[in-house]
């Protein structure tokens, strides 16, 4: 641990002293690389003996393969060979050895791995060719029968089965209730009681899964995998097929979006190793747009939530039940209800989180999995509560604003939620809301004006990273995470660069590569805060040792000074009361006789604001809609997401962060929708013509503010992280929006135009 996480407590740094790059709007420093398409993605590395593997989609949701034949597609000239299970090398029978970093309980599905059909669109063989049309062609004549069993898909229908999870996955443990809601909601005289449902949904990155496994001969491969934790992948190959560490390298330096499909390993990168390994050659497998819905999505949730209060506002009872899909063979679960146990003061709440199994893939994490589920549930219903009060419903939350975290008493290292509200409403003029439903019109459009409240957690996970300063007065340095998009290189250059005065163009950050020291999978908005935190230390003892040479020189212009008082500029080190003492970083190597400055170091949690506090990332969202009565069209003309955060490493990439995340949550709210025709046991919009995500003509005005919020509990660099909060509430600010321009009221995601104008639930 390092010294200043003892105490709990995180003295700003003296780099304070001098940071012109953290918290500056820098451009990224990949920005170039990715516009010239100078950026490889894991389908784009190549090999001189490259096959390419096309992967046969399985056609029925649950039964048995009964013959599978592959003559037609082995007789195309240019086919090296076709996997099924009937042929498939050995690999670990143990399901545990399938298990990666952030697996579920259960069994992990296993490609290829006996005649079972489990979920439609099951990989059920794998044709490898000379190249790709030949190997998609060749796909096209394997021949498939089945034996089919009667599947279910339905989440509703197997409601009556909902069990609560035999094991919990780490962290997600529904809240322990308090008081007595049952009471308290019989007791209180305003109340809404009703269900909510969201629509499954599927990540679609742009960049299609893909591995590139290069054959190096000996046994050894590189991979090129499209993940979000390059260790992750190297660990589930050296346990599936049996391999060391050695004889596996992974490498993705860039991963063009994920939003969790690339949190695990996916079949792709299976089929592609296993194919490699068998042919002594390089192969890729990429999958298809369609394919890309034959595995991890958004689960279907079920929820009942009641809450209720007395005739001034204030919450007396919080009941949310809910029961969400997973698989037959992995128990997924996601932080649904805890967010109503934390979000509001209120003595009496009670919540159960339960699963049901469908005949489908299991279910994964997707940006902020469980909060905008939970919160459109919970911020809808505060909303219904507000038109029955009679209240504003700003002045609602405000009535009922958690001063500490109600779910386990303890204080927030900081919550700035108030400050986020106050802001955001007068950004977005909320204070000329007429509360009457219905009321604001412009020509055939009606106008509505909604608002949410969003939270998500503030984590940090034990991350080492690596800085090396060379004599030429270039510094790089690195660590396993991954950057998907969100800006990662970008802040670890400019804390880098801060931390030893260094221009940012003299600092190279090295992530993606399972060479490099430790990172955990990068997702749940920590990647900031973890990778930041171990490179900043690594910095620092960079720094330390650079200062101490510098101080040892001969007849030192800082020979009796302390690093406190010396700010790291311009590539020296210089007196801050007297800048005219200095010392270069290349005298001060000289002096110490090296030409290159090494220094790892572990960045981990504080077990004291852990066990003392509570850390979340808190925002307040106001939405305007329009909405053509007649056609029932639904457009969102205007967001304001104010943002409590920590600090803010880089304004740029942090707001299109929250801009990536707001119109994720326009697509939840409006648009998307994995639509499953439960006859076939399958989704039948798998592709961007039929599953909407939202364009740039349905994205209008979003207008994002950082609340300043002082945080010194949960790490060195105060960062909270950003890559999920910009979704959380979303979704529900809409739909508020659409009941306060309406009148209508939808509690099942999408608000399509069938729900508007016929306020009828198919389901
Ligand atoms: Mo995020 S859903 O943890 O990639």
């Amino acid at each position: 641990m390092h010294e200043n996480q003892r105490a709990g407590m995180f003295q700003p740094h003296d780099t304070a002293l001098h940071q012109p790059h953290v918290g500056a709007p820098r451009n990224r420093v990949d920005g170039r690389a990715k516009v010239t398409g100078a950026a490889r993605y894991a389908a784009e590395y190549t090999a001189p003996d490259l096959a390419y593997g096309h992967v046969v989609s399985g056609a029925i949701a649950k039964g048995r393969i009964r013959s599978i034949d592959i003559s037609a597609a082995m007789a195309v000239p240019g086919v090296v060979q076709v996997f099924t299970h009937e042929n498939r090398p050995r690999t670990a029978w143990r399901s545990k050895a399938y298990q990666d970093e952030v697996a579920p309980p259960g069994t992990p599905f296993r490609p290829l791995y006996d005649e079972k059909i489990l979920y439609s669109g099951q990989p059920v063989a794998l044709v490898v060719a000379e190249d790709s049309e030949i190997a998609r062609y060749a796909a096209s004549l394997v021949r498939v029968t089945y034996e089919e069993e009667k599947h279910e898909t339905d989440l509703a229908k197997v409601r009556a089965q909902a069990y609560k999870p035999p094991k919990t996955r780490s962290g997600m443990a529904p809240p322990a209730p308090r008081g007595d809601a049952e009471a308290g909601f019989g007791a209180a005289p305003v109340k809404v009681d009703e269900s909510y449902r969201i629509a499954i949904e599927h990540h679609n990155p742009m960049e299609l899964h893909a591995s590139t496994v290069v054959w190096e001969g000996g046994g050894r491969i590189t991979v090129y995998d499209k993940i979000q934790g390059v260790q992750n992948t190297q660990s589930y190959i050296t346990h599936v097929f049996g391999l060391s560490k050695d004889d596996v390298h992974v490498k993705s330096p860039f991963v063009g979006g994920a939003f969790g499909s690339g949190l695990r390993p996916q079949y792709q990168l299976f089929l592609a190793v296993m194919a490699a390994l068998e042919l002594k050659r390089s192969v890729r497998v990429m999958l298809t747009r369609d394919q890309m819905f034959t595995f991890t999505y958004r689960p279907d949730a079920l929820q009942d939530m009641a809450i209720a209060a007395n005739p001034d506002g204030e919450l007396q009872a919080i009941r949310h039940d809910v029961i969400g899909n997973t698989s037959t063979f992995e128990d997924y679960q996601e932080s649904i209800v805890s967010w109503s146990a934390m979000m509001y003061h209120c003595d009496n709440v009670a919540t159960t989180y339960k699963l049901a199994q469908t005949d489908t893939y299991t279910p994964g994490d997707m940006r902020a999995p469980g909060a905008p589920t939970g919160m459109f549930a919970l911020e809808s219903a505060m909303d219904e509560l507000s038109y029955r009060l009679g209240m504003d419903p700003l002045q609602l939350r405000l009535k009922n604003y958690a001063e500490i975290n109600e779910g386990d008493g303890k204080p927030f290292t900081s919550k700035e939620l108030r400050a986020a509200y106050q802001l955001g409403a007068e950004r977005f003029g909320w204070a000329r809301r007429n509360p009457k439903p219905r009321s604001m019109k412009e020509g055939r459009e009606l106008i509505g004006w909604g608002m949410a409240s969003g939270m998500w957690e503030a984590q940090m996970q034990k991350t080492t990273a690596r800085a090396t300063l060379t004599i030429d007065g270039k510094l790089e340095v690195g660590t396993a995470t991954a950057d998907i998009g969100t800006g990662t290189y970008t802040i670890l250059t400019q804390i880098a660069a801060d931390a030893l005065g260094l221009p940012m163009e003299k600092v190279t950050a090295l992530v993606g590569d399972s060479k490099l020291p430790f990172s955990p999978v990068e997702g749940g908005s920590w990647a900031a805060a973890s990778a930041g935190t171990a490179v900043h230390l690594a910095c620092n003892t960079v720094r330390e040792q650079l200062f101490k040479y510098a101080r040892g020189m001969d007849g030192s212009p800082l020979a009796n000074a302390e690093i406190g008082r010396v700010a790291f500029r311009n590539g020296r080190m210089e007196l801050i009361s007297d800048p005219s003492r200095f010392v270069t970083i290349q005298d001060a190597m000289r002096a110490g006789a090296v030409d290159r400055i090494e220094a790892e170091e572990t960045g981990s949690p504080s077990r004291i604001t852990q066990l003392r506090y509570a850390a979340y990332t808190h925002s307040a969202i106001f939405a305007e809609v329009r909405v053509d009565e007649e056609l029932g069209r639904i457009r969102v003309t205007r967001i304001v997401d104010a943002v409590a955060a920590g600090r803010i490493l880089n304004p740029k990439t942090a707001r299109s962060q929250i801009l990536g995340g707001v119109v994720f949550g326009i697509g939840m709210a409006l648009t998307e929708e994995s639509m499953m025709d439960h006859h076939l046991g399958r989704f039948m919009n798998h592709n961007y013509a039929e599953y909407h995500i939202p364009v740039n003509a349905d994205v209008h005005d979003i207008d994002v503010i950082f609340v300043e919020e002082h945080e010194d509990k949960i790490n060195p660099i105060g960062v909270k992280g950003l890559g999920e909060i910009g979704i959380v509430g979303t979704a529900a600010a809409i739909a508020n929006a659409v009941f306060h321009a309406t009148g209508k009221r939808v509690r099942h995601l999408p608000i399509t135009v069938d729900r508007l104008l016929e306020m009828e639930d198919a389901d």
